[in-house]
């Protein structure tokens, strides 16, 4: 069974991570949809809102009570959010609160105290989380569904409104678990969670090539590259499954690859923030898949050392 302190950090961590991912998903489907579907639209900017209150809460009570490598991972934030922030709100209007970031840059780590009250707090914001996340699943679901049925158009890819969706599902699942106090063994964890984010990451670098300018073609064949490794690579990590040695190779391999996609990403955050590519991509998008690689970076650190 999960101890009480480390309910706590686990907690807050999943949320610092995912509450804003919820919130920029709720985003970037809101953006996507035309002017005739008004409601489609009030619906994602009502999620968007509720996420960003669940993060707001959760930052409040993060302060010393979750680890300073997490708040390190770039994870949580990156060096570029806060531009790209007020870049996505000068291009779609939409108000994105950077006081919620420059929080979470304020936050220290390190320095828990065992604190039953506290322990009670995150079991109430796990609930909250829950009850939400399950009702974005249910959006997304819908609009699927509608877009696969042609009875709606959006901007967005139907295998993004599915990535998105499976993201989502990890979200709930992952909190689940933590509310049934088990205890995660990262070692154990590494098969799963690496068939989902290489899978997830070979996706990125497909939207990231269907999103940039034609014109743009050494990036192009770049994401396309990226897009084909991680394919390789999902498909290596299914057939390690239960051969320690194997799954040791290829989170090697994974790491490597997310390391050399982290960069391409990062350079393209830049680029796009500077002006200086031709693409589709919001800022906003281009710094919320860095931070995903950089989650994905520091969870195969742990695998790699719990796999020795
Ligand atoms: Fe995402
Ligand atoms: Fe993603």
């Amino acid at each position: 069974m999960l101890s009480g302190t480390d309910f706590v950090r686990q907690s807050l961590e999943l949320h610092l991570f995912f509450a804003r991912i919820m919130k920029e998903h709720s985003l970037f489907l809101g953006v996507a949809f035309t002017p005739k579907d008004g409601s489609w639209n009030q619906q994602a900017g009502m999620f968007r809102q509720d996420f960003e209150r669940l993060l707001g809460d959760a930052i409040s009570i993060a302060n010393r009570n979750v680890s300073r490598e997490v708040l390190q991972s770039g994870e949580v934030v990156t060096p570029y959010t806060i531009k790209a922030e007020i870049a996505t709100t000068f291009f779609t209007g939409i108000n994105i609160p950077t006081g919620l970031t420059q929080a979470a840059m304020g936050l220290t780590g390190n320095g828990m105290t065992a604190n039953p009250m506290l322990e009670q707090q995150v079991a109430v914001l796990n609930q909250r989380a829950l009850e939400l996340v399950a009702a974005l699943i249910q959006f997304k679901k819908r609009i699927l569904t509608e877009v696969l049925a042609c009875r709606l158009f959006t901007t967005n890819y139907p295998l993004m409104i599915e990535h998105l969706t499976r993201e989502a599902l990890l979200y709930q699942c992952l909190l689940q678990r933590l509310q049934n106090r088990e205890t995660i063994v990262p070692g154990r964890e590494a098969y799963e969670q690496e068939v989902f984010w290489n899978r997830n990451m070979s996706e990125h670098s497909f939207f990231i090539r269907g999103l940039l300018d034609p014109v743009e073609c050494d990036l192009i064949i770049a994401a396309n590259r990226f897009g084909g490794e991680f394919v390789e690579l999902t498909q290596e990590t299914m057939a390690a499954v239960g051969n320690s040695l194997l799954l040791k190779a290829v989170t090697d391999k994974s790491l490597n690859a997310t390391m050399a996609l982290r960069d391409f990403k990062r350079q393209g955050t830049e680029g796009i923030l500077a002006c200086q590519i031709r693409s589709i991509i919001t800022p906003l998008l281009a710094d919320h898949v860095l931070r995903e690689a950089n989650h994905y970076l520091f969870l195969l650190e742990i695998f790699k050392s719990n796999l020795r």
